[in-house]
Formats: structure tokens, C-alpha cells, sequence
């Protein structure tokens, strides 16, 4: 894979930022909103868009399925086909993004079956996909294991309103059932659904497009089914907080002030007061977000991940980053994904003293300096975690596999590159 690595010159020590950085299009409510247009009889306007690998993906996905994508800079337009009488996902494409799971519920609804491979994507531990086949059958489809992938087939005259209990709060099990339930027969009832953000401005731009649904802020969203959408206005893509959230713990590892402008600073409660804790100056502007280096010592915290409103578990790695240079001990729990915990070992391969206790929790001792070191991503958010510590490292780190790191971050070398940090690709 060409420019498929990254090189940095680390800070060693050095506080080197002072400047603005402005967050782009969240990565997560893109693709969601993406596989939204497969709902839509008029074409889908999307605004805000990153310009990242899965969005491509994304967009590509639909035209494989024979859909209309027009694109522009940081929009697209999306109309996908009136009829089609096997779809199946790109195999290739799909098997790579797991958000091609997305496509699963819409397509199904809408056509009245589905073929699609087991979605890949990051790999942070097991990533079932149980809750999606549980919803589909409960709405009387049925479900053929192929072996590498699923066919899932609707009952004649469509998918059937049902009531679907999700084992766990899950993000995109919430946004497929919400948009089949849409295009089914009767009511559907989702309990124990997921409160992210994402989620939010899904219903929003749904009922602004005619869809009926009730519930939203609560765990519990009641959909009545009808026909395909009309939307009415543009899907405006939220501003991205794990982004946001990344650039605020690189500014509290090397910023002396780092301003990011055009984020939600609402959507970042969680990790801003975890900063104030620590020690660091956080100032909330009405889209902004400023951080400012602390007076002393950084302070050890214990910090769990949790479903929104909680602290994500995408910002995990890139804060345990922060944690090593903490004075005392810290815990990390990592309550939402087995596994994710893993990447501990590089960062003390780097300098760090992290003891992985088992496949959910780290304790952390600091502050530790880290050295440079050749590492290679393993997944998308542990992959900024190592650009983080090579950022702070003495010395040179190069990353391995930054392609998981593009998947979610635009252009990051040159945007880092122009707040004064030293890194290029190779
Ligand atoms: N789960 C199941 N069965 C399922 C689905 C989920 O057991 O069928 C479990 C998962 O194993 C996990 C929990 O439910 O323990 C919650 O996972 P969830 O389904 O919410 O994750 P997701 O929807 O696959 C989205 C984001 C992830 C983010 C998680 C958690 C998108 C496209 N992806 O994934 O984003 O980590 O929610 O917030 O929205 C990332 O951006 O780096 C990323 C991985």
C-alpha cells in the first residue's frame, strides 16, 4: 500500500502547539447517513461529509448495489434503485468496513432480502453480529448462514413490525432496526437502544423526512412502518467527537493552548471534565473547544468506558496515551469491547509502564518519558494512540498500517503538520 506509513519526529518533552485545529464530519453518523439513503425514494443530500477511507467505502457500497452517488467536495447526493431483485453488498468493500453492516436492515426493507458477508473492520476483540440476525428473524425474516456471509430473506409483503430487545446499548444495531422499522408493516417497538449523538440526528433527519417515530432521548424508540422517504432537507453530518476528543488529548500532551473549532463541546462531557481532573485548563466556547496546559504535575485518574453519555471507548487508547504521563496510578477500564486493551503492550514497548490485568483493564504508572520506536497500527483508534506517543516520544517513531488511521482521520499528517508537529509519510 503506498504512503502507507507515517514517520515523527517526536517533541521529547516539549509543549509545541499553540494554534487552531477544526474538527470535520464524524466518521460515524456519515456512514450511518449513508446507508440512510437506501430508505429514500428522492435522492439523499448529505452535508459535511469527511473525506476519509470510510465514507469512500461507503458510498461506493451504494453504487455497487446499482444506486446513483453524485459527489461533491464535502457532499454527496445519493439515490439508490427503485427495484432490485437479489441485492447483495460488494463482498470485497463490505467485508473490509464493519459500518457496511448498516446496509443490511435498509436493503432488506426495502428489496425484501439481502445478501451480505460477515462485516470486518478494526480489530478490537469479537465483534458479533447476533443482535441484527435476532432483529431480523423477530420481524419474520428468514436467516440463511452461508458460510462466509448471510442471505436473509423477508416474509412475503415485507419485514413485520415486532418488539426487539437489544442485549446491549449497540450503535448501529439502534440505526438498522430504526431505518428497516421504517419500511415494515405496523408498529415496531426497539428497547435498550443506544443514546449517541448519532443516534439523534438519525431520528431527527428521519421525521423531518416523513418517518414516524417516538421515544427519542429515552432507551426505547416506537417506529410506525410506511413507505420510502422524501427527504425534505439535507442530512447535515454532526461534527466528529472522537476526533474532537482526539485532538483535545493531544493538545494536553503538547499544546501550551490549542483551540478546535467546529465541534459540539456538549458531546465531549465526558472526556473535558476528565481533563479538568487532571489538571489541565479546558475552556468551552459555543462551537469550540480550548485547551490549555496545565499549571503542574498532570493527575492520575481511574476512568471506565460507557455507552453515551459516558466516556467512549473510541477515545480509550488515545487517553490512556495521556495517563502514562500522569504522576501516581492510574485504571483504564475497558467496559464496552473484550480485547481493546491490547495495544498496552506497544505503548510499553515505547517507555510506558502499563500493566495489562486482563482483556478489559490497564493500570497505569507515570509519569514515564517514551522513546521512539517502529510500531504498527492495529486498529483505528489504537493507531492514533501510537501516533500520540510518537508525538510526545523522544526520537523517531515510525507507524506502521496508517491506513486504519486514515480510515477515520482526514489528512492527519498534514493537519498535524501545520499546528507544528513534525511528521510526514513515507
Ligand atoms: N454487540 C453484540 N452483538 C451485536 C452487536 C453488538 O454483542 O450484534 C456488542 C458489541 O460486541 C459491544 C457492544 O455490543 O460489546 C456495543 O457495540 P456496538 O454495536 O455499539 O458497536 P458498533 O455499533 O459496532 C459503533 C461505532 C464504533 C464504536 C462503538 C461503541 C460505528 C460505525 N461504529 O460500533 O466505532 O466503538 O459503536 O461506541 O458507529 C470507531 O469509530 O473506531 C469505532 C469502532
Amino acid at each position: 500500500m503506498e504512503q502507507d506509513t507515517l514517520i515523527i519526529e517526536g517533541a521529547g518533552g516539549k509543549r509545541l502547539i499553540r494554534g487552531t485545529v477544526q474538527v470535520n464530519g464524524s466518521k460515524n453518523d456519515a456512514v450511518q447517513a449513508i446507508a440512510a439513503g437506501l430508505i429514500c425514494r428522492t435522492p439523499l443530500k448529505l452535508e459535511n461529509l469527511p473525506q476519509i477511507d470510510d465514507v469512500s467505502k461507503m458510498l461506493a457500497l451504494v453504487e455497487r448495489l446499482g444506486g446513483e452517488v453524485k459527489r461533491g467536495k464535502r457532499s454527496a447526493s445519493i439515490l439508490p434503485p427503485a427495484n432490485l431483485a437479489h441485492p447483495k453488498l460488494d463482498e470485497e468493500i463490505a467485508e473490509k468496513i464493519r459500518a457496511s453492516i448498516l446496509f443490511s436492515g435498509p436493503t432488506l426493507a426495502r428489496y425484501g432480502e439481502v445478501t451480505f458477508p460477515h462485516p470486518g473492520g478494526c480489530v478490537i476483540g469479537e465483534r458479533p453480529i447476533d443482535f441484527f440476525l435476532h432483529g431480523f428473524r423477530a420481524m419474520g425474516a428468514r436467516v440463511v448462514d452461508e458460510g462466509k456471509g448471510y442471505l436473509i430473506r423477508a416474509p412475503r409483503g415485507g419485514l413485520r413490525g415486532a418488539t426487539i430487545f437489544f442485549k446491549n446499548q449497540s450503535v448501529t444495531a439502534t440505526e438498522t432496526f430504526l431505518m428497516a422499522a421504517l419500511l415494515a408493516r405496523g408498529e415496531t417497538v426497539l428497547k435498550n437502544c443506544a443514546l449517541e449523538p448519532e443516534i439523534e440526528n438519525l431520528v431527527n433527519f428521519l421525521k423531518s423526512a416523513g418517518g414516524r417515530i417516538t421515544g427519542l432521548g429515552t432507551t426505547t424508540l416506537t417506529i410506525q412502518g410506511g413507505k420510502p422517504l422524501s427527504p425534505k432537507r439535507a442530512y447535515r453530518i454532526l461534527p466528529d467527537r472522537i476526533e474532537a476528543g482526539s485532538f483535545a488529548i493531544m493538545g494536553s500532551l503538547l499544546a501550551e493552548e490549542l483551540k478546535l473549532t467546529h465541534c459540539e463541546p456538549e458531546h465531549l462531557e465526558a472526556l473535558l471534565n476528565l481533563l479538568g481532573e487532571m489538571g489541565i485548563g479546558v475552556k468551552r466556547g459555543k462551537q469550540s473547544v480550548t485547551i490549555l496546559a496545565p499549571k503542574g504535575e498532570l493527575k492520575a485518574l481511574k476512568v471506565k468506558t460507557h455507552e453515551y453519555p459516558g466516556f467512549p471507548t473510541d477515545l480509550q487508547a488515545p487517553f490512556t496515551v495521556l495517563l502514562t504521563q500522569a504522576r501516581g496510578g492510574s485504571e483504564v477500564f475497558e467496559a464496552i469491547f473484550e480485547g481493546r486493551v491490547a495495544y498496552a503492550e506497544t505503548l510499553n514497548r515505547m517507555g510506558a509502564k502499563i500493566e495489562i490485568l486482563d482483556s478489559h483493564r490497564l493500570k497505569i504508572s507515570g509519569p514515564t518519558p517514551l522513546q521512539g520506536q517502529e510500531v504498527s497500527s492495529p486498529d483505528l483508534r489504537a493507531g492514533l494512540a501510537y501516533l500520540l506517543a510518537g508525538l510526545i516520544a523522544h526520537g523517531k517513531t515510525i507507524v506502521h498500517n496508517a491506513r486504519y488511521i486514515d480510515r477515520g482521520y482526514e489528512d492527519i499528517a498534514h493537519r498535524l503538520t501545520t499546528l507544528g508537529l513534525s511528521i510526514k509519510r513515507a
